[in-house]
């Protein structure tokens, strides 16, 4: 993986107040600062519109630490990463806060020089507006190197995309790019890569010829979280399906690069994206499934529904959680269905990829105590934990022909390896240049592509959606999009 890194640097964080700073950002830098990756000379503008100043901001990041990070270590690193912050208080619409930025920055080229990363962390209705007053104010136009991180979901259909990756290129190269999801940066999915590429033993395995099917899931137990002015208009399809399912789905089933560089890679995934079979408006009812969390048990606690959340309206029809059915129409998997769910406020925050396996093609065992035999599993969890078991039969041992089930458990994180969260992994990579892990737009594309016809056909049916009570595992009637009947969702690891 090629690397060119940026030291010194200035490091501005757009929407730096909001949700996924707090919680994902800020965070993963402050890790970074402990593993002692950060360059010495790296300094961290807050962009945000509460009217305060450097040292209000640097006493709210304290406190995100102590909320937010366990095992911070010394207090002293603490107080080495905030005094890194500065504070710009900002309209996100005014070309003239963007000048004060400008002059911000170059006060600071004597100690973090004039390189820029521009790190995007806005809702995506407000991408545009950045990108022109960037423009506007001359801060788009690099003296040091210029890098601009863009969040997803990248546009909110195609025709958006295309438009956001047009307006991007006037003012940006494709090497200054990093257009981020950050499921590529977890450990499991870069695992996957390993799992697959470096072990004899599966990869004659990962195809039609053995595998019945595949699953993804990614339920969540949260609900929106004070984002419903974002969330209200993407849904559960463009704020998760069409850009983190997808890149795991692209991610199990590419075949392998010539090499582990970004456009190798990206080019097996976007070979994946454009394989998928396109889904014919006819066929959506038999492709994808909506519906939407109503009031539940959580924790011995009731939750509202989605339509009582906060800032949602009362009529709202947005999906809090999409299933979908894809088939890739390659040598490697043509027929082998791939079924993707995920879902907000749903019995476990889980997410995995579980491979199933046929049968075996004889049913050697039909006239002994055994019934009939599940078939092997592959399964994959990414989170709460991350591991990697294998199902398979063994004799129970006993007078009698019966077997178990036996997990083969892979895991491999030691008990002294603490997990990363994501971000660590793709913050490094921007700050020295990596885009191995960040998606190219083509894949953006593609993905929209995919997933277009579902979104037109939902847009037209506006009057009803399916319930499921938060706390559950999500509405039974998406079982309709299983091909078979011995196909059903799995859902424990
Ligand atoms: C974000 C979505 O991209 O990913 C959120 O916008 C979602 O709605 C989050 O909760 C899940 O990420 P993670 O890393 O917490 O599983």
């Amino acid at each position: 993986m090629s690397a060119q890194a940026v030291h010194p640097c200035n490091f501005v964080i757009f929407g730096a107040t909001g949700n996924l700073a707090s919680n994902k950002l800020i965070p993963a830098l402050y890790r970074l600062e402990q593993a002692k990756r950060l360059p010495e000379k790296l300094i961290f503008t807050a962009f945000g519109r509460r009217e305060w100043d450097s040292e209000m901001w640097r006493a709210h990041v304290m406190e995100l630490l102590h909320a937010k990070v366990k095992d911070r270590g010394d207090e002293d690193i603490c107080a080495r990463f905030v005094a890194r912050f500065n504070y710009l208080q900002g309209e996100l619409g005014e070309v003239e806060s963007y000048r004060r930025l400008r002059t911000e920055l170059d006060e600071h080229q004597s100690s973090a020089g004039s390189n820029v990363i521009f790190y995007l962390a806005i809702k995506p209705s407000d991408f545009s507006a950045v990108i022109k007053n960037l423009y506007e104010s001359g801060l788009s136009t690099p003296r040091g190197q210029h890098r601009i991180v863009v969040e997803k979901p990248f546009g909110e259909d195609i025709e958006s995309a295309q438009y956001l990756n047009e307006l991007l290129h006037r003012y940006f190269d494709e090497q200054q790019i990093f257009r981020i999801d950050h499921f590529l940066g977890k450990e499991t999915v870069q695992n996957l890569l390993v799992f697959r590429f470096a072990n004899t033993l599966i990869e004659p395995l990962w195809n039609r010829n053995f595998i019945d099917h595949v699953q993804i899931t990614v339920a969540e137990s949260v609900g929106i979280e004070n984002r419903a002015d974002y969330y209200d208009k993407a849904g559960a399809l463009r704020d998760m399906l069409q850009n983190h399912l997808m890149q795991l789905l692209t991610v199990v089933a590419m075949e392998p690069p010539p090499a582990l560089e970004a456009d190798a890679l990206r080019d097996e995934k976007v070979k994946v994206l454009r394989s998928i079979r396109p889904i014919s408006k006819r066929s959506v009812h038999a492709h994808a499934f909506r519906a939407q969390y109503a009031a539940g048990a959580m924790d011995g606690a009731i939750v509202p529904g989605y339509q009582n959340e906060p800032g949602v309206e009362s009529n709202s029809i947005t999906e809090t959680y999409v299933a979908a059915k894809f088939y890739i129409d390659n040598w490697r998997w043509r027929g082998v269905p791939f079924y993707l769910r995920t879902g907000k406020r749903m019995a476990e925050q889980t997410s995995m990829i579980a491979l199933r396996f046929r049968h075996p093609p004889q049913q050697l065992f039909r006239e002994t105590p055994l019934e009939t035999i599940d078939p092997n599993w592959i399964v994959l969890s990414i989170q709460p934990e991350e591991s990697m078991s294998m199902e398979i039969h063994v004799k129970q041992p006993g007078l009698d022909m019966d077997t178990r089930m036996l997990q083969l458990n892979a895991s491999y994180r030691q008990t002294n390896e603490a997990p990363l969260d994501a971000y660590e992994t793709l913050l490094l990579d921007v700050i020295e240049g990596d885009r191995t892990l960040f998606i190219r737009f083509d894949e953006v594309e593609w993905a929209w592509r995919v997933v277009d016809p579902i979104l037109k056909y939902w847009a037209q049916e506006r009057d009803f959606i399916h319930t499921y009570p938060a706390g559950s595992w999500g509405p039974g009637e998406s079982n309709r999009l299983f091909d078979s009947e011995d196909q059903e969702w799995r859902n424990a690891l």
